[in-house]
């Protein structure tokens, strides 16, 4: 439960690391997300501070610059936290952070990653303390969890795959943990392995099933994948606006080839048939004549049609799907789709493609009426509890 502590260094200057080794680093940081955790709102890149909801309560990310943060880290040090999630003074560590994917990270990925992080910009900043719940706010139980779940060790390349399709499997397994978000979590907290894939749920948000992308509404291309996976939007399909937003930022930065080798292990993974969808398909019937349905269209009309309805310049000038082949609306819950009229959706490019986030607001404000019917099922959607209500 306790490890040894691994002892200080004097902080290597940025100068005396490899150039291509830093270069090499900033391609592995984006990889592995490092930023979008380390990061707070509106802080240091690296600096930490970023609260992470999880079941059992709130933990922080830490600073990793090097001012204190890891600056006092030797390799052996960052090498053991990445593959066994162990701090340097020997405490254990909560496995929020993605360390069951990233001890298959190689030895070159580790050292180089440690280069480029070294060689940042030092901000001073200290970690909020984590509020977490009896007995996990106790950090040696991980010790458990590990024996459990964590399992070091270089993945052996599969012989009967591609050189791409192996090197995608590393990025998505792997350094790129994207099953840590598209997987669902059983009682403690761990990725359900035998389920990877199958869809998620964090900060409120579905990250959806991405072995279901071949029986969408419109079946996903690779070209398209690509795409969005690295813009964040693809054409026929929605647009990221969730914590997968700051991944396809990363994944700009990153070599088209890495990006590709991503879009062609996911297409492996998809499942022949969907069983979810067809149950949704026969039993879903939408029916114009009900009540709520009379009062969705006419809040559609009113607030939602001039950019999402047939005919508008978004959809005709802008070349932006219709609704109807969204996953968010397509999904099996409306809770991203009610994500996206609170939080709206920006990708920054023109203003063509701007979704404000107060489309929510304006509705429940100019039709008061519905504020009191409307607020609490929203609020047990979001977070995933049942509601009293509805
Ligand atoms: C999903 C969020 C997430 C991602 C992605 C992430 N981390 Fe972390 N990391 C955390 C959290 C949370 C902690 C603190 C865990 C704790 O206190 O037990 C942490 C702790 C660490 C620590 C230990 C610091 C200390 O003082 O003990 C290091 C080193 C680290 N991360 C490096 C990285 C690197 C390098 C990457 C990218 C390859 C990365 N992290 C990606 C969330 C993340
Ligand atoms: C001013 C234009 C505008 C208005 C008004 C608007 N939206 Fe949007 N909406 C957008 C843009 C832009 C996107 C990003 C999607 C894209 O680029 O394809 C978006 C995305 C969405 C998505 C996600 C699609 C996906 O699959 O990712 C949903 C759901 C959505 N809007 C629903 C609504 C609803 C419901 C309303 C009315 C309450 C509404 N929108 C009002 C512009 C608008
Ligand atoms: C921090 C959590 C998180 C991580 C990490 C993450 N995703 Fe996502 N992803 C989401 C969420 C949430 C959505 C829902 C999309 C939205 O509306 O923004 C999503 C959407 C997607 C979609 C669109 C699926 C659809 O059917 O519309 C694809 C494809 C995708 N992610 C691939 C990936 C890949 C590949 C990785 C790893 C490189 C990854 N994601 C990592 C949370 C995450």
């Amino acid at each position: 439960m306790w490890k040894p502590r691994i002892a200080a260094v004097q902080p290597a200057p940025a100068s005396s690391f490899d150039r291509q080794l830093k270069l090499d680093g900033a391609r592995v940081v984006a990889l592995g997300d490092c930023a979008v955790c380390h990061t707070a709102k509106g802080g240091k890149p690296f600096a930490g501070g970023l609260p992470l909801a999880t079941p059992f309560g709130t933990i922080y990310a830490t600073n990793i610059t090097s001012d204190p943060g890891i600056g006092a880290w030797s390799l052996d040090a960052f090498t053991r936290a990445l593959r066994r999630g162990i701090s340097r003074d020997g405490h254990q560590l909560y496995p929020t952070f993605p360390y069951i994917h990233f001890t298959r990270m190689s030895d070159h990925e580790v050292s180089a990653a440690y280069a480029y992080l070294m060689s940042r910009d030092p901000v001073k900043a200290t970690t909020p303390d984590n509020k977490l719940i009896f007995p996990l706010n106790f950090r040696p139980l991980v010790a458990f969890w590990k024996v459990m779940f964590l399992r070091p060790g270089e993945r052996a390349a599969d012989p009967a795959q591609s050189v791409e399709w192996n090197r995608g499997r590393l990025l998505v397994d792997d350094l790129g943990h994207c099953a840590a978000c598209h997987s669902p979590l059983n009682m403690i907290g761990d990725e359900k392995s035998r389920r990877a894939f199958d869809g998620g749920l964090l900060d409120g948000w579905d990250a959806p099933p991405l072995n279901q992308l071949s029986n969408a509404v419109k079946p996903w291309t690779k070209e398209q994948l690509v795409t969005y996976l690295c813009t964040g939007r693809a054409s026929e399909h929605g647009a990221a606006a969730s914590p997968m937003l700051p991944v396809t930022r990363d994944l700009a930065t990153v070599p088209q080839e890495d990006v590709e080798a991503i879009g062609t292990y996911i297409l492996s993974l998809q499942h022949a048939t969907s069983p979810v969808m067809e149950a949704t398909a026969a039993t879903a019937t939408p029916d114009a004549t009900t009540a709520s349905a009379q009062r969705g269209a006419i809040l559609f009309n009113g607030s939602c049609a001039s950019c999402h309805g047939s005919g508008s310049p978004m959809q005709t000038i802008g070349t932006r799907p219709t609704l109807a082949f969204s996953t968010a609306v397509n999904a099996q819950t409306p809770r991203n789709t009610i994500q996206i009229m609170i939080g709206g959706a920006w990708h920054g490019e023109d203003t063509m493609n701007y979704m404000s986030p107060s489309a929510m607001y304006s509705v429940t404000t100019s039709l008061p009426i519905l504020r009191p019917t409307c607020a609490p099922p929203i609020q047990s959607v979001l977070s995933g509890r049942p509601s009293t209500k509805a």
